[in-house]
């Protein structure tokens, strides 16, 4: 068994050592071979492999042909369907490690439980943009910044895709809320599209060879996008995709719509295009079978450039409860949570004080994200986090109790940390938005308990910002631990314990109520400025739609465009050490510059901090947020080590989308490089001359 794991351990890094062009880069050759298949088509046979199977979750094969059925898989918390898997943390706490090579091991590990399963497409990541709160879905996408997000989904798609296994990033586009999911129009101008909300599918294309875009269940701009060739034609092929572009489950319309806006794949069976709707519109011209070609040739070039046709699906040497796998998992476990705020109370030492009471309706489950994000965990791989602060063992006792009925003498003297938030599957699901307080009467607890033991900290499960202001300032500590995967509670416990020190940050600004979002009148089809956002389905019913009015000011974007400040900035997150920063120097490198900064550990822990580079250019001459993130480095550093980072910035970095060349622009002028723990506590700045 041993060595089995070592084989295959070896071939998981040299394949991914070997990949300069990204695997499943399609290939003339590819191109050619799916060319020739088609040829020998009949009609019938196209009109089967642009859908998928009854049933679901498959492509048709054509065994005449040598075309094997394809297997597909949600995503994006590990693989999910007909099997038990290795559970990783939601995309939400990818994204907040500001890891690169954290997203690459989660893409790896789905990857080669992909393999392990005989499955071929893996029906992730989700990218959507942290629009608001609300956004029932958040837990499974990248925040609310497009650069951090399309560095997290190039990542993660590498190391799906290196595994031989295509990835299928989604839901393309502008897809930010579940209310009313297939009639509310999502409503953008061009600029917004491209800077914000079209980034991470384009750096999936671009710089990953992403192979299948799934279409948004939304309308945009009036055209539901498994049927817009603004979206298809005009950006994601403009872009340079070759693969595949499925609709997502039942999101198709109209055969006309699909056949010529240019999707490939319909999912999850031939709904609209099918063999008898679409014969009838060929023959009288209506629409030219070479737009049947053309998907066919989509579809099979991509899964002839992953092996396919030529190589079983299923690696039979990768066992399905993998080492590989477990180890990935708790590598981004570590990474993700972001601790908030900590009054001394963090870490608690095995000295201090030994009586811990680990108690709240999270301390002995682990709860996950639901819907088809949902996961099935491999049995005793998932350990909650009561029992892995029990297992730290030299000098931690803990326990547990009853966190609706407290023992209020015994809980007084001791050291509380409870675990609280989305606390099953439906907490947090797709197809309905999600409420902004904590389920279940948690608050009212929180505050109960932080009123008997002045030493609370609390640890809460969750995809997004939730209400804290009931008892944030009651209680010491507060940790987001989003939806950690099987090795949350270890991970926590490492950080609780003081063994790791947290090093997530927010990939979403943390406003501190939802008024304060700018994007708060515009969200959801409830275009008036009511406080407590209901959905009023009634009175938009004719004509829904969300109307993107903030534009490109989102998140930190919006805070001096509409002068708000948040609670907590984006990039935010705190750890047991002290970073200093100094010595910042920008030199002009490869058509940008290079940024070069010393960082110091100034405290006692080993820590890791993340430097974010932001560009904020001074007097543009068209409206522009005052500063973007265009780059970051999470450096670990001992206590007293000093490190020189180099963060380079593209030409790209000073870039804004011109809606009037339909295109991208950079102008001459004056921008400062500023370098910052996060959006709001910029340390060190410099300015350029372009
Ligand atoms: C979701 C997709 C998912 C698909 C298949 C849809 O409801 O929006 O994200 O991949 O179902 O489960």
């Amino acid at each position: 068994m041993i060595r089995t794991i070592l084989t295959t351990f070896a071939l998981t890094v040299s394949i991914a050592a070997m990949a300069t062009i990204p695997y499943g880069t399609i290939s003339k050759e590819d191109h050619n071979r799916a060319v020739d298949l088609v040829r020998q088509m009949t009609l019938e046979e196209k009109c089967t492999l642009i859908s998928g199977q009854v049933g679901g979750f498959q492509t048709f094969g054509i065994e005449r042909l040598g075309i094997p059925a394809v297997k597909m898989s949600d995503g994006p918390q590990g693989v999910r369907n007909d099997t038990r898997s290795t559970y990783y943390p939601c995309g939400m706490s990818v994204a907040a490690s500001f890891n690169r090579s954290v997203a690459k091991g989660v893409g790896s590990g789905i990857g080669c439980d992909a393999r392990a399963r005989g499955v071929g497409f893996m029906l992730c990541p989700g990218v959507n943009i942290y629009r608001s709160a609300s956004c029932g879905r958040n837990f499974e996408y990248f925040g609310e910044d497009p650069y951090l997000a399309a560095e997290t989904a190039a990542s993660l798609i590498c190391g799906i895709q290196e595994q031989g296994v295509i990835s299928t990033i989604k839901h393309f586009a502008v897809n930010n809320q579940e209310y009313d999911r297939h009639g509310v129009s999502s409503s953008i101008d061009e600029r917004t599209a491209n800077e914000i909300y079209f980034a991470a599918f384009r750096a999936a294309v671009e710089k990953a060879r992403v192979g299948a875009v799934m279409t948004s269940y939304n309308p945009v701009n009036g055209v539901h996008a498994a049927e817009s060739p603004w979206l298809i034609k005009d950006n994601l092929r403009a872009w340079g995709h070759q693969g595949i572009v499925m609709s997502d489950w039942t999101s198709t319309y109209s055969t006309i719509g699909c056949v010529t806006g240019g999707l490939d794949l319909e999912m999850p069976r031939g709904r609209v295009m099918n063999y008898s709707l679409i014969k009838p519109l060929i023959d009288n011209g209506v629409i030219d079978e070479k737009d049947i070609d053309l998907k066919c040739v989509n579809i099979l070039q991509t899964i002839i450039a992953f092996g396919f046709l030529d190589r079983p699906m299923k690696d039979s040497s990768i066992p399905e409860d993998y080492e590989y796998s477990r180890e990935m998992a708790m590598n981004a476990a570590v990474e993700g949570p972001v601790m908030l705020l900590n009054e001394g109370a963090l870490p608690i030492r095995s000295n201090r004080r030994n009586d811990i009471v680990v108690l709240g309706p999270n301390a002995d489950v682990v709860p996950y994200g639901g819907g088809s994000g949902e996961i099935f965990p491999i049995e005793g791989r998932s350990v909650s986090l009561l029992a892995a602060m029990q297992s730290l063992g030299k000098g931690y006792k803990v326990r547990t109790m009853d966190w609706k009925n407290v023992d209020a003498a015994s809980l007084a003297k001791a050291t509380a940390v409870i675990f609280a938030g989305g606390y099953d599957k439906r907490s947090e699901a797709e197809n309905r938005d999600k409420d902004y307080r904590l389920p279940d009467g948690q608050d009212e607890a929180i505050k109960a308990i932080a009123a008997i033991n002045p030493n609370v900290t609390v640890v809460i499960n969750t995809g997004g910002e939730f209400d804290l202001n009931a008892w944030k300032d009651d209680v010491k500590a507060i940790i987001l631990a989003w939806y950690g995967g099987q090795a949350g509670g270890p991970a926590l416990a490492d950080i609780i314990s003081g063994k790791v020190s947290p090093s997530g940050r927010l990939p979403f600004t943390f406003w501190g109520s939802l008024e304060k979002n700018p994007a708060f009148p515009h969200y959801g089809i409830n275009t008036d400025k009511k406080t407590d956002y209901k959905p009023h389905q009634e009175r938009y019913a004719k004509y829904p739609f969300t109307q993107y009015s903030e534009g490109i000011f989102i998140g930190y974007r919006g805070e001096d465009k509409f002068g708000v400040k948040p609670l907590f900035p984006f990039g935010y997150g705190l750890t047991y050490s002290r970073f200093e920063y100094s010595d910042i120097s920008v030199t002009p490198s490869d058509g940008g510059f290079d940024v070069s900064f010393k960082l110091t550990n100034t405290g006692k822990f080993k820590a890791s901090e993340v430097a974010q580079v932001y560009v904020a250019p001074i007097a543009p001459n068209v409206l522009r947020p005052t500063r973007e993130l265009k780059g970051y480095d999470k450096v670990t550093l001992a206590p007293g080590e000093s490190r020189i980072c180099t963060v380079h910035l593209p030409g790209s970095a000073f870039a804004y989308y011109s809606p009037a060349i339909h295109g991208w622009k950079t102008d001459n002028g004056n921008y400062d490089i500023q370098v910052g723990r996060n959006a709001d506590g910029i340390v060190l700045s410099k300015t350029v001359v372009l």
